[in-house]
Order: structure tokens, then C-alpha cells, then sequence
């Protein structure tokens, strides 16, 4: 966030400064989205909804997984939440209690470690050094140690885009259904992998817990809507904590957000630009000295191993702001042990911007002493 507000007010100096920092498309949301939350505006009225979402946009959740994955997800388990961020607050209250150890990924998505930290909840942060993703030999080791209540994982993952195989997804739901291991799945990317199909958790174990927005792939981080598959027997529960804690997801962006599984079309159009400049990154990183440490097979990020270049990756994303004016975000926040070897660069941008950023800092990179 300090690198984000630097990026800002160097902008608003008039520096072209490039972000490779932002956790979030630059397209706006699909035309069929905008469009019916015009119509809804014109309307009138804008109210709560029902607390588990409206009836209209769970069926169309739970017919995404029939089309999309192949699976069956019966509607009353899909639970509507403002965004993902909140189905993460709904699942953490419903699932686990004070004192409760559950196992997350280090490097991972910050928000994961905040909030579970915040509900009491002992975080375990599994070091994946360089293995890409958690695995069933992690959280069987880890639940050794002291049990785990559960297991939060996400795949294509934040910040280095690795996507856990079939075969490693479905030991490690196995091992935790062995251990009685709760299991929560973040799907936040899906549609996003460049080099295999989705595989949704749902498909290895029925009972656990997806999360899934519609912030990344669908282009509409800002409408706050994401969505929660719960087990059946805690749907009930969900709903009273969300009745309490949020009403209800936003009614303009669940009206909306039932448009935005007729986008495909205009949404893998995008998702060919980000590809686009997947490839160029894959070309030019290792040139930079930027070392990948994990396959960046999904989501938009490519996260970096800097340390032939610098043993404070902080320092080094101020300076790369300051001097070339490309704004990346620096590895500490993602892994407080080993983060501060690394970079985290989004390659959500447009391609152009994406290529002249990369040959900022290789320019830079060659007129540092
Ligand atoms: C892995 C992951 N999960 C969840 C979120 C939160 O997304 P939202 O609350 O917009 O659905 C993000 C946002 O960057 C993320 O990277």
C-alpha cells in the first residue's frame, strides 16, 4: 500500500509512472453487466436482497459449475457475499473458533492471515520454499505438530499465479478429509490458468468450501460480489452471521453480476492480453535477472525470486518506482520470512504498458553501479 500511495502521488506530479502493482483488471466489467445495472438504476429501487443472495443469481452460480466444471452444486448451497473478502469473514465465523489452528501458504494472500488472525484464529504458515504450492505432505506434517482445524488454500494462487495439479489437489483434500481437516478452497482465478483446465476442489471432495468472486476474471473487483459453495450443513449458519454482519451483497451488483456468465466471449478476449503479456514476461524476466519462484501457470501475476539483484526487495520496488516509475509490489506482505527477497509483478495491464515497464527496468537495471 505505501508503494501503491507513492505510485499515486508521483502520478498526480505528472510522472508516466506504469503500475505492475494492482491486484485487478484494468477492463471494465462486460457491456451485459453494465447494462442491466443501468436498466436496474432506471428501475427505481434498490434494496436488501434475501441474505443468502437472490434466488436468480445462486441458479445461475450453481448452473456455472454444471457448464463449467461438469459438476452439480445444488443452488441452496451457493451463498452470495460481498465480495470474496466477505465469504472469507462468513466461512472463518461458521467454521472455526478462537484457538483454532488452520494451515494457509506462505507466500499467500495477505487478507488470508489478517483476517484469521483477527477472529483469534492461530494462523499456520506453511513456508513452501520454493515447492509452488501446498501440498498433502505440508498439512500432514503441519497437523503433527499440533492439529489443524483447517486447511485454506487457493489455486491459481496469489501472488505467484501456481496452479496445484489435479493429482496434488486431490492428496491434499484426501489427506485433510483423513485428518478431519476442514478444507476451504479459494477459486478466485479460475478461468484464469493458461496451461490446464480448472479443477474445482468441489470435484475430489463434495462436502468442503469454495470461494469465488466475481472480482478477477469477470472484471468487477469495484461491484464487491463474490460467492461461497457451502457444505449444506452450515448454509443455515452462514445466513444468520451474514443476516448480522452484511445484510446482504449489494442488489445492483447481484443483478448485474448475473449478466456476467453470458460475457465469455468478450472476457476470454481479455484473457488473451493477459496471456499475451505472460508470454513476454516469460521471455524477458530471466534476462532482467528476475527468477521466477513458482510457475506463473494462472492468475496475473509473476512473482520473483530478486535476490541476485538485492537483499531488501522494499527497498528495491522504492527505487524502481523513484527511477524508472514502474510501480511493483515488494514480496513482505505475501511471506513476512522470505518476502523480502521477492517481487510481485501484476501483468494485468494493457500490453503495451506491460512491455515498456519491462524495458524501464531493464534500463534501469543496466545504469545502476
Ligand atoms: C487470492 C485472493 N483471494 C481473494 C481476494 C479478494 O477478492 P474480492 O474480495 O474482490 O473478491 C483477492 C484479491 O486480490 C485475492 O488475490
Amino acid at each position: 500500500m505505501d508503494v501503491l500511495a507513492e505510485a499515486n502521488r508521483l502520478k498526480s506530479l505528472g510522472h508516466p509512472v506504469i503500475s505492475m502493482a494492482v491486484g485487478q483488471p484494468s477492463d471494465p466489467a462486460p457491456a451485459a453487466v453494465r447494462a442491466a445495472a443501468m436498466r436496474a438504476l432506471e428501475d427505481g429501487r434498490i434494496g436488501y436482497t434475501d441474505s443468502l443472495g437472490m434466488a436468480r443469481l445462486r441458479e445461475a452460480i450453481a448452473a456455472h459449475y454444471g457448464e463449467h466444471y461438469g459438476i452439480d452444486v445444488p443452488a441452496p448451497r451457493v451463498v452470495v457475499a460481498t465480495g470474496s473478502s466477505a465469504a472469507f469473514n462468513l466461512a472463518f465465523l461458521a467454521m472455526f473458533d478462537p484457538g483454532d489452528r488452520v494451515a494457509i501458504a506462505a507466500p499467500g494472500y495477505p487478507a488470508y492471515r489478517n483476517i484469521l488472525s483477527a477472529l483469534g484464529i492461530e494462523v499456520v504458515e506453511i513456508g513452501l520454499h520454493g515447492a509452488g504450492h501446498l501440498t498433502a505432505a505440508h498439512i500432514a506434517e503441519a497437523h503433527r505438530v499440533g492439529p489443524l482445524k483447517g486447511v485454506l488454500f487457493a489455486s491459481p494462487a496469489n501472488p505467484t499465479g501456481a496452479v496445484i495439479p489435479r493429482a496434488d489437489l486431490e492428496d491434499l483434500l484426501a489427506t485433510a478429509r483423513d485428518l478431519g481437516i476442514a478444507a476451504i478452497s479459494d477459486e478466485i482465478y479460475h478461468r484464469l490458468a493458461y496451461s490446464a483446465p480448472d479443477v474445482s476442489a468441489l470435484a475430489f471432495d463434495a462436502e468442503c468450501t469454495v470461494i469465488n468472486s466475481f472480482s478477477k476474471y469477470y472484471c468487477m473487483t469495484g461491484w464487491r460480489v463474490g460467492w461461497m459453495v457451502a457444505p449444506e450443513p452450515l448454509v443455515r449458519q452462514i445466513e444468520r452471521i451474514q443476516q448480522s454482519l452484511y445484510i446482504s451483497a449489494p442488489e445492483l451488483s447481484q443483478i448485474a453480476a448475473v449478466e456476467a456468465f453470458s460475457a465469455t466471449a468478450e472476457l476470454e478476449a481479455v484473457k488473451t492480453r493477459y496471456a499475451a503479456n505472460r508470454e513476454l514476461l516469460l521471455e524477458r524476466l530471466p534476462g532482467l535477472g528476475f527468477r521466477l519462484a513458482a510457475p506463473m501457470d494462472g492468475a496475473f501475476y509473476a512473482y520473483c525470486d530478486v535476490s541476485a539483484l538485492t537483499n531488501d526487495s522494499m527497498d528495491f520496488a522504492r527505487r524502481i518506482l523513484a527511477e524508472a516509475h514502474v510501480a511493483v509490489t515488494p514480496g513482505r506482505d505475501f511471506d513476512p520470512v522470505e518476502g523480502h527477497r521477492h517481487l510481485r509483478l501484476s501483468y494485468a495491464g494493457h500490453p503495451r504498458e506491460i512491455a515498456t515497464a519491462v524495458e524501464r527496468i531493464g534500463r534501469w537495471l543496466g545504469g545502476r553501479s
